[in-house]
C-alpha cells in the first residue's frame, strides 16, 4: 500500500483569495476579491464584546472533467440571512453574498481538491460598530468575508465509528439560539466538548437537555434502521443542518419511513440495540457513531462499527456531489 500524503486538518489552510464587502450609512458597498490576508478591526468593535457574528459552511466539488460544482449555496445564504436577523446585524443582500462566493470559487479554482476532497466557503458576517457601551443598542455597521478552505476528512481518521457521550444536563445554546449559526454558540460547547474528551475519549458531545435528543456541538444527528430514519423535529433549539435536509430528502426518495420527531435518550439507546446512530453535516457528511457513553456507561452502537445504512446513504450523497449520480433535486450549481 502506498502511503497517504499528509493532509492538513480540516480549515487549517486558507485558500489565496477571500471576499470582502461592507455594510455602512444604511448600504452593502461594492464587493471585492482580495488576496487572503489579515483585517483591521477596532477594539471597540461590536464583535469583540457582545458577539455580534454568525456564519455559514458549504462545499463546493472538483469533477473529473475539471468542473467545480457548489452544493446548495442558496439553502446557506437563506440561513445566514435567517442567523443575521436573529442577532440585529445587517443582513446580506443574497445576490451579493451568491456573487461573492462564485468569485472567491473562480479566483480559487486551482485549489478545489480532487475528490474525496472539496472547497469548504466559510462566509462570515461581524458587527463592526466601534462602541463599547452596545450592549442593547445593535452594530450597524458590519463586515462580510468569504473565507475558502481546501478540505478533506472533518473527523480524523474518515470512517471509524466515532464516540459520542450523551449530556443530559446542559443544553448546547439558548434554546431560541440553537437555529443560529453564531460563534457564542460554539463557544458554549467548547468546554464540555473538551472534559468529554479528556474524561471519555469522546469525539463529540451530543446535547440532551431534559432527556432529548438535540444534536452535537457541529451535526445533526439520525437514527437508522431497516427503511427508518428518526431525527428531531425542527424547532429553534438546534441548528437546521442543510446535510440533514438532504439525506432525509434521500431517504424519502427510496421509500424510507421518515420520521422527524422528538425521541429521548432511553429511546436511543434501545434503537441502537440494533440499529444505527450517525451525525450529519457539511463537515461530517454522514458519520457512524459506534459507541454511545451515558451516565459512564458505554453503549454498543449496532455492531460497534460504521453501520451499512450509514455507508450507503452517505455514499449515495456524496455520489450526487461529486457528479457520479444525477442530481434530481438541483442541489448544484456549476461554477
Ligand atoms: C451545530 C451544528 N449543527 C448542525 C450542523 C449541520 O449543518 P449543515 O448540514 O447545514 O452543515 C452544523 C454544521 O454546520 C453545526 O455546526
Amino acid at each position: 500500500m502506498t502511503a497517504q500524503p499528509q493532509r492538513p486538518a480540516f480549515g487549517s489552510l486558507l485558500a489565496s483569495h477571500m471576499g470582502v464587502a461592507s455594510y455602512r450609512d444604511g448600504r452593502w458597498s461594492e464587493s471585492e476579491i482580495r488576496p487572503t490576508g489579515t483585517i483591521e478591526l477596532s477594539p471597540a468593535a461590536h464583535v469583540l464584546h457582545y458577539a455580534s457574528t454568525c456564519f455559514e459552511g458549504f462545499k463546493a466539488f472538483r469533477r473529473g472533467d475539471g468542473g467545480v460544482h457548489v452544493f446548495r449555496m442558496d439553502r446557506h445564504i437563506a440561513r445566514m440571512r435567517q442567523s443575521a436577523r436573529a442577532l440585529v446585524l445587517p443582513e446580506p443582500d443574497p445576490v451579493q453574498l451568491a456573487d461573492l462566493v462564485r468569485g472567491v470559487i473562480e479566483r480559487c479554482r486551482e485549489a478545489v481538491p480532487e475528490a474525496p476532497g472539496a472547497l469548504y466557503l466559510r462566509p462570515i458576517l461581524f458587527g463592526t460598530t466601534a462602541n463599547i457601551g452596545a450592549a442593547a443598542t445593535p452594530s450597524v455597521e458590519a463586515s462580510l468575508l468569504v473565507l475558502a478552505s481546501p478540505v478533506w476528512d472533518y473527523f480524523a481518521g474518515g470512517m471509524k465509528p466515532l464516540r459520542i457521550l450523551i449530556d443530559d444536563k446542559h443544553t448546547r445554546s439558548a434554546a431560541q439560539m440553537g437555529v443560529v449559526k453564531t460563534g457564542g454558540n460554539y463557544a458554549a460547547a467548547m468546554g464540555p466538548t473538551l472534559a468529554a474528551r479528556a474524561q471519555f475519549q469522546a469525539d463529540q458531545v451530543l446535547f440532551c437537555p431534559g432527556g432529548e435528543v438535540q444534536e452535537t456541538g457541529a451535526a445533526n444527528f439520525l437514527l437508522l434502521r431497516e427503511g427508518q430514519l428518526v431525527t428531531r423535529s425542527l424547532d429553534s433549539t438546534f441548528l437546521h443542518g442543510v446535510t440533514r435536509d438532504s439525506l432525509i430528502t434521500l431517504a424519502r426518495d427510496q421509500g424510507f419511513d421518515v420520521s422527524e420527531r422528538i425521541f429521548t435518550v432511553a429511546e436511543m439507546l434501545d434503537w441502537v440495540k440494533t440499529g444505527e446512530a450517525a451525525l450529519s453535516g457539511t463537515a461530517a457528511v454522514l458519520a457512524g457513531v459506534g459507541t454511545l457513553i451515558h451516565r459512564g456507561t458505554e453503549y454498543r452502537v449496532g455492531s460497534g462499527d460504521v453501520g451499512p445504512l450509514t455507508r450507503t446513504l452517505r455514499a449515495q450523497l456524496v455520489a450526487i456531489q461529486q457528479g457520479d449520480a444525477p442530481d434530481r433535486h438541483g442541489w448544484l450549481e456549476k461554477i
